[in-house]
């Protein structure tokens, strides 16, 4: 399947309907800056050049229509415009759906409903925000047909609430901002806590991005994912008591080291420290990438892992052997899990002519310790969400 073949089975899936559109939005992978989104940080991810396509139009009736080429199991869901909920069944499709509802949220209306055909050659549950390609690519799509003409930030802020309030997963803004925001041979170092964002230059001299996929499923993530937010919040809190901030992010590892007697439990305190240190490795490192410093980038991603192995805890059995495997190599200048955690994929900056070998070994020894076979993908930094014409 590639993507200008949608249209046509747009045709074949939607008969009679209206003439389609096409849009798409990509995943991301994040450099740095990890778990800091909803602390109040920042993040560091460059969006991908895998996408999520959609093909759509309008209807008069007031039905939603939707279908995926990747989740075919589910068949079509049909929903009524005026009565959107969640239901479990409906699945993948609570994700667009929950962008429809958010826009209603805001006021906008959709006259007739819409059809929508998605296909996408994002890897699937990995960690690199296929949910969120999704939402984009049906924020995209809805604001193009129906002439809402909201700002890219307003799509990503539509995203997210999609999957807070309608899907149930409590996630920050980093990974549907990179989907809205992306910019080819970029990362964006955004800060979470005003949105205030610029682009970096990738400009990497030779060093390639690696996604190393582990192929553990992420499952269960959400719940722990929801465990460490609310663990970070009561540190908050507690840090609250003496200083006046808002956000684990306004506090320099100084200010947290004075003061963290505050957060009474052990397990907290280390929540925190990951949250503060790992901000401010993030602002590090965007400033030796600006340097053209790769190998101080390479080591502050090393210490990303480490402090989110050790003090944040979400990286489990998988995402360390990819990660040691990948110190080991030769011409790896840093390696560390990306995305939420519990599985998915580890990112690693490997110099050109060691990629090869870097694949080899790294494949062996993570097969050797997991059982699983990995994947390896050269990530190059792609646009955020679009429409793509003819
Ligand atoms: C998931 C969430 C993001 C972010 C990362 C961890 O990808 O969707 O908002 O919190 O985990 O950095």
């Amino acid at each position: 399947m590639k993507h200008p073949e949608l249209k046509q089975k747009f045709n074949e899936i939607f008969p009679a309907a209206q003439a389609p559109r096409l849009f798409c939005a990509p995943a991301r992978v994040n450099l740095i800056g990890e778990h800091t989104d909803y602390n109040g940080g920042h993040v560091f991810p460059c969006a991908l050049t895998f996408n999520t396509y959609v093909a759509a139009a309008k209807r008069t009736d007031g039905k939603i229509r939707l279908y995926s080429l990747n989740f075919e199991k589910t068949g079509l869901v049909e929903a009524d415009i005026n009565h959107l909920a969640h239901d479990p069944k409906q699945d993948w499709a609570n994700y667009p759906l929950g962008v429809f509802w958010a826009m209603q949220r805001r006021g906008l209306s959709f006259d007739g409903g819409a059809d929508l055909l998605f296909w996408g050659d994002v890897p699937l549950g990995a960690g690199l925000s296929s949910s969120a390609s999704i939402e984009l690519a049906a924020a995209v799509a809805l604001n193009t047909l129906f002439g809402f003409g909201l700002p890219q930030t307003e799509l990503a802020k539509i995203g997210q609430e999609a999957e807070n309030k309608f899907v149930g997963m409590n996630c920050g803004i980093m990974d549907q901002f990179a989907s809205a925001m992306g910019k080819k041979d970029h990362a964006i170092l955004l800060d979470c806590n005003t949105l205030h964002y610029e682009y970096a230059p990738l400009d990497l001299q030779g060093v390639s991005i690696l996604i190393c996929n582990t192929n553990k499923p992420h499952n269960l993530i959400e719940s722990k994912y929801n465990e460490r937010r609310a663990q970070s919040e009561h540190a908050l809190k507690q840090l609250q008591s003496k200083l006046d901030i808002n956000a684990l992010g306004e506090l320099t590892e100084e200010a947290f080291e004075q003061n963290k007697e505050l957060i009474t439990d052990p397990v907290e305190r280390k929540r925190a420290k990951h949250a503060v240190y790992e901000n401010r490795r993030t602002l590090l490192a965007a400033q030796k990438l600006a340097q053209g410093d790769l190998e101080a980038f390479g080591k502050l991603m090393n210490a990303s892992h480490i402090s989110l192995r050790d003090d944040y805890e979400v990286t489990g059995k998988e995402l360390d052997a990819m990660a040691e495997a990948a110190w080991q190599q030769e011409g790896v200048l840093g390696a560390r899990m990306t995305g939420g955690g519990f599985g998915g994929c580890v990112v690693a900056l490997v110099k050109n002519e060691h990629v090869e070998n870097f694949k080899q070994n790294v494949a062996r020894l993570y097969q050797a310790a997991t059982g699983y076979r990995p994947d390896f993908y050269a990530a190059s930094a792609g646009d955020g969400a679009r429409e793509l014409k003819d």
